[in-house]
């Protein structure tokens, strides 16, 4: 009999052969997903050992690149050390200060180990500092997969349908309205209607989970201000930004600081960890200081702590975001470029090292015009770039993240990719 796959193997013990659903390449074309065996700079290499110039970055985290010495290097040395001390320790202290220290309007941090906890904990938080229950989002931003934000909610829940899950009891959807992203006469128009109730507004404030959005000129600054008249807690939810596009909070780098903050990915350097902090005010309702509970038992542990900090100071110390950028901006006009001579309709919303193609709309700014983007022609495209040995996140509705590994060989050789796909779209 013929031995099983990896993947085969996955699916017999594990539900779709993922631990994650946005793993999946359901919405690519059903293909199997191909089995990683590790990661090396800029480039995965499968298990047939076969490797791909890598833009997933694991959906954002690895922004270094795979195996960085620096951070690779402060992982050994911590677990020498003990993996998990259920005490606080130097590293996780050290790991606090620096994030109060570089997010701005963040006086005090609490230590989570995934994002979902940490954007779980803000509401949990908000709701404590305002004697409120309502919660408003956007359609199709993801705040990770507590049971109050998977209403119309983006990245894989979006592409693989469950964007309403199954299993939310109505009584923690009713609390939760969700509105278009971009539209201020929606959200003037939700509060005029629920203002007194609403606890906070939450938002990505540069959306990465249906592809990437940004805020029109003005459209923070707007809810920032409707929220606050209405006594609304602003969450950003920078669990993909912070440190993705300046070593801070992309809120500073457009201006707005919010009075809670959600972080995640980068500031584990690969490991699991999230935060949530802000407003002193409000970050003295958190136990043990004050009555709104949150734990985790591991939460700050050394060597997400150790992993973050490494890779933190990389970011601060090498300053990569201004070449990053460049090789994205090179990427960006070279599709379009391909795109254009195709005759292929594509749009492309790029902020620093993080871009999303997306095919067929004229522009994208909320959920709805992310929508119009053609599932086929990026299946299509997905895979064509696969077979050139690009590996892009297996949906529509994720991002390109550039890595400080990535070189300029690494974008033309991408760019070459490109335009064999393109071709392929055509016929
Ligand atoms: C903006 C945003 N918030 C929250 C989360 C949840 O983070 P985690 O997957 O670490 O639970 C994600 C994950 O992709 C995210 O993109």
């Amino acid at each position: 009999m013929r031995e099983l796959s990896w993947f085969e193997r996955a699916t017999v013990v594990t539900p779709g052969g993922v631990n994650s659903p946005a793993r999946s390449f359901r919405s690519v074309g059903g293909d199997p997903p191909l089995v990683m065996s590790r990661g090396d700079g800029a480039y995965l290499i499968d298990v047939e050992g076969r490797r791909y110039i890598d833009y997933l970055a694991a959906f954002g985290p690895v922004i270094l690149g795979h195996a960085h010495p620096a951070v690779t290097q402060a992982i050994q040395e911590a677990s020498c050390e003990g993996t998990l001390l259920g005490t606080p320790h130097p590293s996780e202290i050290q790991l606090a200060e620096v994030l109060v220290d570089a997010i701005q309007g963040m006086d005090m941090v609490r230590l989570t180990t995934t994002g979902t906890e940490a954007v779980m904990s803000t509401i949990r938080l908000a709701r404590a500092f305002t004697g409120r229950h309502l919660v408003i989002k956007f359609e199709g931003t993801y705040h990770g997969h507590s049971d109050g934000v998977l209403v119309k909610a983006g990245s894989g829940a979006a592409t693989v349908g469950t964007a309403d899950s199954l299993g939310v009891p109505p009584g923690v959807t009713d609390d939760v309205i969700s509105l278009p992203f971009n539209d201020i006469e929606r959200l003037e128009a939700a509060l005029d209607q629920w203002g007194d109730r609403v606890a906070c507004v939450l938002v990505e404030p540069v959306v990465g989970n249906m592809g990437i959005v940004l805020p029109r000129p003005g459209y923070l600054e707007t809810l920032s201000r409707l929220a606050h008249r209405w006594g609304a807690v602003v969450i950003f939810d920078e669990v993909i930004t912070a440190f993705r596009f300046h070593y801070g909070s992309v809120g500073s780098l457009l201006g707005v600081v919010p009075d809670l903050y959600a972080l995640g990915k980068i500031i584990g350097g690969g490991l699991p960890a999230g935060a949530y902090g802000g407003r002193r005010e409000i970050m003295q309702y958190v136990a043990p200081l004050g009555g709104m509970f949150q734990a985790g038992t591991l939460a700050g542990n050394p060597l997400s702590s150790a992993a973050g900090l490494a890779t933190l100071r990389v970011l601060r110390e090498e300053d990569p975001y201004p070449r990053m950028a460049h090789l994205a901006e090179r990427l960006e006009l070279g599709i379009l470029d391909s795109a254009a001579r195709h005759s292929i309709p594509v749009t492309i919303n790029r902020m620093g090292s993080g871009f999303t193609v997306f095919f067929g709309p004229d522009a994208v700014w909320d959920y709805d015009t992310a929508c119009v983007a053609s599932k086929e022609q990026f299946a299509v495209f997905h895979q064509a770039m696969l077979r050139e040995g690009v590996y892009l996140a297996p949906s529509r509705f994720e991002a390109w993240f550039v890595s400080a590994a990535h070189q300029e060989s690494e974008v033309e050789r991408t760019l070459d990719a490109v335009e064999v796909s393109m071709r392929q779209l055509r016929r």
